[in-house]
């Protein structure tokens, strides 16, 4: 086992980091306040080969791997956690399945200039009455000559309001439950696409998340991703990887708060010295960083298989598990060691807390990585 990053590695952090330094960090909390789309950071990021990192070059994307695509994504979680959003978003549940599972037109048309960051994409799953039951989805995709008409509504899509595609989930055939789902790529100039309702959040306020309707949306055929009844494996499968990046949003808010309260710590006095000498504050820094190193491991671990081809699954659930547990502990933790000053705006901390929740509960809620974890290890003995 070798734990140390390569010269590579090393330089691709310390670029990222360098930009999320000096050009996200000082107007995240400001883009929070206004709940403001991080749109102006976007061509930098694409310039920087940040929006299709594990896509090959000859897609547009920067040809790297899922352990240099979390290496930079930690840095820009840590300056800030909307873009971060945004950015994985794009990458994993847009460009991935585009990739894995589209044809040579389909990625000429809705990959390339995608994972090029000239344009943006979206992941429509999620349902009004269907969210940790993504197989109880209620949209309905009707074939018509050499096209589909989608009817339906999908929530809480990230990306949203912005994006110029999304890949959207529909049953083609009800009867057949998680097997009668189909995906398709829709354009937000089809006809009968709409934005519905844009949502107003906890935190992660400059990330957009939205409602969708589709009433009559005319999809061609072409825009079948993957063959009819497969949508539900390309959805499965696509959160497998999106979970490895959710791991590593929560690592990055988590970090940032863990090190703004340990530099607090060592400047705030209090009888008479500063806060970090005593030990209910020393125990709670100790508590934060082991967490952070474990959250950073299991994210790590699970890229590593995923360059590796082998499955995932049980391992991104458990990196996305842990990390987002951690960093709401953390953040937690961290607000409380600035006390009153952790609780107003002053300070990112309390950025921190609320950016932090929503990683417990997109792409899959705790309970949800829970029982696919329970499933995959009960069936490592057969059950
Ligand atoms: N990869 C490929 N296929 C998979 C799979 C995986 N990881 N997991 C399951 N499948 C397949 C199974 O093999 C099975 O196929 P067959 O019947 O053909 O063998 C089929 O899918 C059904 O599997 P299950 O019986 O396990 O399905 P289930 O109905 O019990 O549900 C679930 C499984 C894990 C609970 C799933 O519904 C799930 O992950 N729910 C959470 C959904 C979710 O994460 N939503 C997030 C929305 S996106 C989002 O949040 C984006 C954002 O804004 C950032």
């Amino acid at each position: 086992m070798d734990f140390a990053l390569t010269e590579e590695q090393t330089m691709l952090q310390q670029m990222v980091r360098d930009f999320a330094q000096r050009e996200l960090a000082p107007i995240a909390g400001e883009l929070d306040a206004k709940s403001e789309f991080p749109a102006r950071h976007l061509p930098k990021m694409a310039e920087l080969g940040l929006m299709g990192m594990m896509i090959p070059v000859e897609w547009g994307g920067a040809g790297m791997d899922t352990q240099a695509y979390v290496i930079a994504l930690e840095e820009i979680s840590a300056a800030c956690a909307s873009t971060a959003v945004t950015m994985s978003v794009n990458n994993s549940l847009y460009c991935g399945p585009l990739h894995a599972f589209g044809t040579d037109a389909q990625k000429e048309r809705y990959l390339r200039p995608f994972a090029s960051g000239a344009r943006l994409g979206a992941y429509a799953l999620s349902e009004p009455a269907s969210g940790s039951d993504a197989a109880a989805l209620q949209a309905t995709a009707t074939k018509q000559g050499d096209r589909y008409l989608l009817n339906g509504r999908k929530n809480f899509i990230t990306n949203g309001p912005h994006a110029d595609a999304m890949i959207v989930f529909a049953a083609t055939d009800k009867g057949q439950r998680h097997r009668g789902i189909s995906a398709f790529i829709v354009e937000k100039d089809f006809p009968g696409f709409a934005i519905g309702k844009i949502e107003k959040k906890l935190g992660i306020r400059a990330s957009s998340t939205c409602e969708i309707l589709l009433e009559g949306c005319a999809v061609p055929e072409a825009n079948r991703l993957g063959a009819e009844g497969e949508g539900f494996a390309i959805a499965m499968n696509t959160l497998d990887y999106g979970r490895i990046g959710i791991g590593t949003q929560a690592l990055g808010i988590g970090r940032a708060a863990f090190e703004f309260a340990r530099k607090y710590a060592t400047e705030r006095q209090a009888f008479g010295k500063p806060i970090a000498e005593f030990q209910a504050i020393q125990w709670k820094l100790a508590d934060m960083a082991m967490q952070l190193d474990a959250a950073r491991l299991l994210v790590h671990r699970a890229a590593w298989m995923k360059d590796h081809g082998l499955p995932v699954t049980k391992e991104a659930a458990m990196a996305k598990l842990f990390a987002s547990e951690s960093a709401n502990g953390i953040a937690k933790e961290a607000v409380q060691i600035l006390g009153g000053y952790g609780y107003i705006c002053d300070f990112p901390v309390e950025r921190y807390y609320r950016d932090a929740k929503i990683t417990e509960i997109y792409e899959g809620t705790s309970e949800i990585q829970r029982l696919v974890i329970a499933r995959s290890v009960l069936k490592e003995i057969g059950t």
